[in-house]
């Protein structure tokens, strides 16, 4: 795998995960970039945490002795370098971006990157909601750029959208799908369209789920334990709307609903912009369709 040094640009959510996949599976440096300290001491310690439950587990199971688990957690933690310095990119064969979905700071972002990145990196976005093509326009470059599209929570979730447009260069999509299966995901291609192919069918399913509660059809829990006992799925789908974020669902359905004008599976539930306008954006604001202490959904709201 020609990737040897992978940066991350975002410590949030996402971009603590794949900084956390990059280093402790596929055992790569990581350069991990926020704008402010803070936001980098939350990454980490986030990281820390997951890693922690991830050598407890493996402890339990039997399968490392505390020794080895507890050293394999500080050989990954430092293999990743947290910095406010966006010029430490440089030293990077790729970039992951894992920024927020906000089209104009996206916008901006991509315009400044080629001064901090090598004139040879890869530079792959993490985004659910925008084209491929339109970032890699304000970047310059589209033989280099791609998606990597990674699921929540990235240490737990096995898949990695590859999404993939005509100006890619083969020679870069083949070392980006070397290194996700070295962070031990399964790579799926896409060609670059709305959603790609999970938000593409996720996203109308979560908005489905909102609008039959905003009918009054059915409560929270009913609608959420339907689909878990009556499809296997592990999270109904207002706990997996919290989950990802009432925010995010309705950044992707705006922005789909304004490209495809009358797609009436994009249509926004009015129960989800009343939710986001007062601030309960679900798990990161500990009440959405539920309240949320940590990573678990307690009660829901009704
Ligand atoms: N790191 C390490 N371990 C973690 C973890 C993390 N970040 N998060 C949870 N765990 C561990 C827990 O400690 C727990 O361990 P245990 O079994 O030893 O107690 C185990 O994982 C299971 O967690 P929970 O008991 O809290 O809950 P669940 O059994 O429900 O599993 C789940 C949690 C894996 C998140 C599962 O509910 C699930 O798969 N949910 C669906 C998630 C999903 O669909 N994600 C995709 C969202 S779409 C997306 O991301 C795209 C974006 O663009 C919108």
């Amino acid at each position: 795998m020609s990737i040897k040094r992978v940066g991350v640009l975002g410590l949030g959510l996402m971009g603590s995960g794949i900084a956390q996949i990059t280093a402790a599976n596929a055992g790569l440096a990581v350069i991990a970039l926020d704008s402010t300290e803070a936001s980098l001491r939350k990454g980490i310690d986030s990281i820390r945490k997951s890693l922690s439950i991830m050598a407890g587990k493996a402890i339990a199971k039997g399968t490392k002795d505390k020794v080895t688990a507890e050293a394999d957690v500080e050989k990954a933690m430092g293999l990743i370098t947290p910095t406010t310095d966006r010029f430490a990119l440089k030293g990077c064969d790729l970039v992951i971006e894992a920024a927020p979905e906000d089209w104009e700071f996206k916008r901006k972002l991509y315009q400044d990157l080629r001064s901090f990145v090598r004139s040879d990196a890869v530079l792959a976005s993490n985004t659910s909601g925008l084209l491929i093509a339109d970032l890699s326009r304000e970047f310059g470059d589209p033989t280099r750029c791609l998606g990597m599209h990674y699921f929540n929570p990235v240490p737990l979730m096995s898949l990695c959208e590859v999404i993939t447009t005509p100006t890619l260069s083969p020679r870069h999509l083949d070392s980006c799908i070397a290194l996700i299966k070295a962070q031990g995901k399964t790579p799926v291609l896409c060609k670059d369209s709305p959603g790609f192919i999970v938000n593409r069918l996720l996203v109308p399913f979560l908005a489905q789920a909102i609008a039959l509660h905003d009918r009054g059809a059915a409560t929270t829990g009913d609608i959420d334990t339907a689909m878990k006992l009556g499809c296997g799925h592990p999270m109904g789908p207002l706990q997996l709307a919290d989950y990802v974020g009432l925010d995010t669902t309705l950044f992707i359905l705006q922005n789909w609903s304004k490209a495809y004008p009358g797609e009436a599976n994009f249509a926004v539930p009015a129960g989800l912009k009343a939710k986001v306008g007062s601030g309960m954006l679900g798990r990161k604001s500990g009440k959405g369709y539920y309240h949320w202490e940590g990573d678990k959904a307690v009660k829901p709201v009704e």
